[in-house]
């Protein structure tokens, strides 16, 4: 192949690569039995002669590696994630290479993990799996294993971007039902919230979906979850950080009624101390975005992404949604 492409990780499918051969790319993916890779490992990966690379959420995108690429001869970066907080786009953009991230495929798919988090907190379902493993059932009881009613409830959605408007798409039909007008109910009402303090006082299940960044960074601190109701559920399919997640393993321990539901922890693949022991919390190992259609698809998209940059086009998803090397009047190549 013409150029050389790269890939930190072995990923679903094959039409990503499929896709790549068939445009004079060699691709090589890398197979080290490691689950996270360091900075070195990927410069080795890099070598003297890479055009761009397909990365994960857990490498450290910064001014080291995007020299390294730079040196190589590479044009582009694309995450295989919709996240990007593990780049530093701007380093990126000063050695010339654009970045891309893969939105839309995994829009449902994580939303439905919020959807199955929010249920799972709300009756309590890893609690009582584990009663059940545990051998302890002994019959029918009145106040076994009693949670929350979601009908009825009001369903707040902090950061309501595609992810988390999808959610709330989603939860509607829980929470208040499909058939409100024909059994006589009141029609339920969108409301945009005056603060992020209004949605965590009302709202009795809240499920974060904003990016992380500055502004986001411990969204959820001691003093907001206080704002919170005391039988509140908060699920977190966001980023880890977003989340003050010792002051949250604090609140757990003090208000055994209140709920979480968490797919990403602030600094993974660990969680806080005392976080494991809670029974009100629900933890599952950053796996909103696994469905294989949804894994297919972020390949593929990423793929595109590197593609076409080193074809001289716009890159297809830049967070950013410019491309600040690509000038109006460049050609397609041939
Ligand atoms: C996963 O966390 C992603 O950002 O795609
Ligand atoms: C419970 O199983 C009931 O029948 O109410």
């Amino acid at each position: 192949g013409k150029y050389r492409v790269v890939s930190t990780k072995p990923m679903p499918g094959t039409r990503w690569i499929n896709l790549l051969v068939d445009q004079g790319c060699r691709v090589e993916i890398c197979h080290l039995k490691k689950t996270i890779l360091s900075v070195e490992d990927i410069i080795d990966l890099i070598g003297n002669k890479c055009d761009g690379v397909i990365g994960q959420l857990t490498e450290d995108w910064g001014e080291t590696l995007f020299s390294a690429l730079s040196k190589a001869g590479g044009k582009a970066f694309s995450n295989m994630a919709v996240g990007y907080n593990n780049v530093d786009v701007e380093a990126a953009n000063k050695y010339g290479i654009a970045v891309g991230n893969t939105p839309g495929v995994l829009t449902e798919t994580t939303a439905e993990l919020a959807a199955s988090l929010s249920l799972a907190a709300a009756r309590r379902i890893v609690e009582a799996d584990g009663f059940m493993r545990a051998g302890l059932y002994e019959g029918w009881l009145p106040h076994l294993f009693v949670g929350n009613l979601l009908k009825g409830q009001t369903v707040g959605v902090i950061g309501a971007g595609r992810i988390g408007s999808a959610y709330a798409r989603m939860m509607f039909v829980t929470a208040y039902g499909q058939f409100l007008k024909a059994n006589g109910e009141q029609p339920v009402t969108w409301k945009r919230a005056s603060s992020m303090e209004e949605v965590l006082r009302e709202a009795d299940l809240i499920s974060l979906h904003p990016v992380l960044d500055k502004t986001t960074y411990h969204l959820v601190n001691k003093e907001r979850l206080a704002m919170m109701k005391k039988e509140a559920i908060l699920v977190n399919c966001s980023r880890g950080p977003v989340i003050d997640e010792v002051a949250l393993v604090d609140h757990l321990r003090e208000n055994p009624m209140f709920r979480v539901g968490l797919d990403v922890f602030e600094e993974e693949p660990f969680m806080k101390p005392g976080l494991a022991d809670m029974k009100n919390a629900i933890v599952v190992p950053h796996i909103a975005s696994a469905s294989k259609w949804t894994r297919e698809g972020m390949a593929t998209l990423a793929a595109l992404n590197v593609l076409g940059r080193i074809k001289g086009y716009p890159i297809l998803s830049d967070p950013n949604r410019v491309d600040p090397f690509l000038n109006e009047n460049s050609s397609p190549p041939n």
